[in-house]
């Protein structure tokens, strides 16, 4: 009995040892089979019970079983660690090498001026709205109480699309003011960008297509002391405390009194130019109102509309309009 537990007692420490050598899962099954297997040594050893005194088989039989237990679990331990082995990628990424630059794209310059115009406004409650690029003469002009021989309508100023001459592409976000007002009541406070047309030809500082921001506030009692205000406020965190602002006496057929917006910064003096036309804007006319079913004896309100290159150009200081379409990566790289 004693040889037979000094055989085991080795055989625990042989099964231990290779376990430990099995580099790969297939030499752990090897090991697993010569131990465990049917005619594994720990499986023939318990074979071999029935050779021993009857008193002793049951200590024995304990011990072996104990050895086949541990050695069980050895091996399932040793297969965990293989298997994570064997699923490690064969070439793994060294992530202590230096990287490599990688250019990521970045906004737009137009599209952050916007973005930063609609956060100052939503900061003072403004939603931002949208409307059609491809627009009605009704929601264009009419509805905005613009005359059928004002000039804006005229061919030479816009693209009509077909023959009818009913669609256009919109010279001005002002016809979402005429969508978003026919959609809801009052009151009303959003901004609107986006994209807008006309038949000019490019030049230096024009473009046939280019970007508006339009504002619409309605509410009871509305004064133009708000649309000053608000235009302040949102000017001199888009450009700087040193911005002034002068408003100046205009026409619009949708506003009345309307307004011309003048800005001057150090930067447009620097451009050679004392004030630049930045806006339009006014007290939204009350035909406006009736035209959209708003009642003009209890509503009042403004609208707006920036030119957003203008505003673009003014910021960074650059002169030329088409700049912004040509897509030269070593000019949007600047922003
Ligand atoms: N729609 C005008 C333009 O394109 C700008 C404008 C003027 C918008 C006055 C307005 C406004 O909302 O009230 O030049």
């Amino acid at each position: 009995m004693a040889e037979f537990v000094k055989d085991l007692e080795v055989l625990g420490q042989n099964a231990r040892e290779e376990i430990g050598a099995a580099s790969t899962l297939p030499t752990l099954q090897e090991v697993r089979v010569k131990y465990l297997g049917s005619k594994g040594k720990i499986t023939g050893l318990l074979k071999q019970l029935g050779s021993l005194p009857k008193e002793e088989r049951p200590a024995v039989g304990k011990q072996i079983n104990e050895i086949k237990i541990a050695v069980g679990q050895e091996l399932n331990e040793r297969r965990e660690v293989l298997e994570i082995e064997a699923a490690k990628p064969k070439n793994p990424i060294d992530f202590t090498l230096p990287g490599r630059c990688v250019k990521v794209g970045r906004m737009h310059p137009l599209t952050q001026v916007t973005e930063d115009i609609v956060r100052s406004f939503r900061r003072l409650g403004f939603a931002v709205a949208a409307g059609p690029e491809i627009e009605d003469d009704y929601h264009c002009f009419d509805a905005l109480n613009t005359p059928a021989d004002h000039p804006a309508r005229d061919i030479q100023d816009t693209f009509y699309l077909g023959t009818e001459g009913r669609q256009l592409l919109r010279t001005h976000t002002s016809s979402v003011q005429i969508r978003v007002m026919k959609s809801q009541p009052p009151p009303i406070r959003i901004v609107v960008p986006g994209r807008v047309y006309r038949r000019d030809t490019a030049d230096a500082t024009h473009n046939p297509t280019f970007h508006q921001i339009e504002g619409l506030y309605v509410d009871r009692g509305v004064t133009v002391g708000d649309l000053k205000g608000t235009v302040e406020f949102v000017f001199k965190e888009l450009l700087g405390r040193e911005v002034k602002l002068r408003f100046r006496p205009h026409y619009f057929s949708y506003t009345e009194p309307s307004l011309e917006i003048d800005f001057s910064s150090p930067l447009t003096c620097k451009l050679g130019k004392e004030w630049l036309e930045i806006a339009g804007c006014g007290m939204v006319h009350p035909r406006v109102f009736e035209n959209v079913g708003y009642d003009p004896d209890v509503w009042s309100g403004w609208a707006f509309g920036f030119g957003i290159e203008r505003i673009a150009m003014m910021r960074y200081g650059i002169n030329d309009i088409r700049l912004f379409y040509e897509n030269d990566s070593r000019f949007l790289n600047q922003f």
